[in-house]
């Protein structure tokens, strides 16, 4: 059973689209000073996602949360070749990849909740006007506090010039 769980995360990480947009976002951000949007950056997402998990006894399977920490970004090249809100264009682009690496449709569906979402969740219903329960928006609002706690705004030659506001960076380690 672990054996399968982990097989399908590294599906995700060999999968050919994965791969592609992974190499579009870094030749994106080859000159780029500010925080990444790379392997570094979904692996600090996936074990901080993991520890609030954990922390909060919700019970989900741990190979959800590394897909979604892995896809979440990863229609960031799209936001810099058209400007579409990466949220919305990684969205779209993970189920196929989830579908060819075996999660259920059920699965998909958290985890593209969680990829749509992870940059601000203030609505009780989804695009479809679907509502989100209370648990899903649980689990949002832990991968929302991973994702920008991932970034060590305290030890970045760059954070006085960054557009993120200052009550939004990380300037202390925070437990
Ligand atoms: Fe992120």
């Amino acid at each position: 059973m672990i054996t399968q769980r982990m097989e399908r995360v590294n599906l995700i990480l060999k999968h050919k689209s994965f791969m592609a947009y992974v190499h579009a976002i870094k030749a994106c951000e080859n000159k780029r000073i500010y925080c990444k949007h790379n392997m570094s950056h979904f692996m600090d997402v996936a074990r901080l996602t993991y520890l609030k998990i954990l922390t909060a006894e919700i019970s989900l399977d741990q190979s959800i949360i590394y897909a979604a920490a892995l896809l979440h970004d990863i229609g960031k090249f799209q936001q810099y070749k058209e400007s579409i809100p990466h949220e919305k264009a990684s969205a779209q682009l993970a189920p196929a990849i989830l579908k060819d690496c075996g999660y259920t449709n059920a699965e998909i569906k958290l985890i593209v909740q969680m990829i749509r979402y992870h940059r601000g969740f203030t609505l009780d219903v989804d695009d479809t006007n679907a509502p989100i329960s209370a648990e899903t928006k649980r689990i949002i609002a832990l991968f929302q506090e991973a994702d920008k706690q991932s970034r060590m705004c305290f030890a970045c030659n760059a954070h006085s010039t960054c557009n993120w506001p200052n009550e939004k960076k990380n300037l202390e380690i925070i437990l």
